[in-house]
């Protein structure tokens, strides 16, 4: 299985990201929260400053929106040139609609759950979307623990893809790090976002080597 690592730039340093995003050659993509203050309580980046990670970005750019009304806002993320554009199950009107919008535009399209939130009600419409993100923090900021009390959701969702052979992704987010990516993908998990750990560490192409060999040595089969 091929696990995908996708650091988050949230714990990148925001003011050199050209230099940041060219110190993590390994990685397999490149995460990027947008938050509005309103959906979540943080603040960080929006159109202007995705549209230029996009176009100096050599991964696949994962853009993670925690924002209020995607149904709106999501296609222009699609347009600045997004790989992926993922969007919150508590914040959508019309998520079918969305995602073959999202689709159409030619991105990827992505659901997130918080961890409140079943999985189970979207099973009636996975086929819509590229990749699942079960997040395993509540979102807003990095550098929370892990919640372990999410894995039990990654496996009832890799279950119903498994049983339906559909080709979704699992993406997980939220304190991540080589412990916790092997919880994930032992579960199912195959695309694992890591900021702090990645962004923290005095080596980050190292710290992705090892968050992905745990999680390949632990993916479920
Ligand atoms: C949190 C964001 C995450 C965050 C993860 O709401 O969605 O992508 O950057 O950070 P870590 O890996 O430090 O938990
Ligand atoms: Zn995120």
């Amino acid at each position: 299985m091929n696990i995908k690592i996708a650091p988050s730039i949230l714990s990148a340093d925001f003011c050199n990201l050209e230099q940041e995003l060219s110190g993590i050659a390994h990685a397999d993509a490149v995460h990027i929260d947008v938050m509005d203050y309103h959906f979540v309580p943080n603040l960080t980046i929006g159109e202007p400053v995705v549209k230029r990670i996009c176009e100096i970005a050599t991964k696949p750019t994962d853009v993670h929106l925690m924002i209020e009304d995607p149904d709106r806002w999501a296609p222009h993320y699609a347009d600045l040139g997004a790989t992926s554009v993922t969007f919150h199950l508590g914040a959508t009107a019309a998520p079918v609609r969305l995602a073959r919008e999202l689709r159409s535009l030619g991105t990827k399209a992505c659901f997130a759950v918080r961890p409140a939130e079943p999985v189970e009600p979207i099973f009636d419409i996975l086929e819509e979307f590229d990749m699942i993100l079960v997040m395993t923090v509540e979102p807003g900021f990095g550098g929370q623990k892990f919640l372990s009390n999410q894995v039990g959701k990654i496996r009832r969702l890799r279950d119903e893809i498994t049983r339906r052979d559909l080709p979704t992704r699992i993406e997980v987010d939220g304190g991540i790090g080589p412990l916790t990516a092997a919880d994930a993908a032992a579960a199912g998990a195959d695309v694992l976002v890591a900021g702090s750990a990645v962004f923290d560490a005095a080596d980050r192409n190292a710290a992705i080597d090892d968050i992905r060999a745990a999680a390949e040595r632990a993916y479920r089969r």
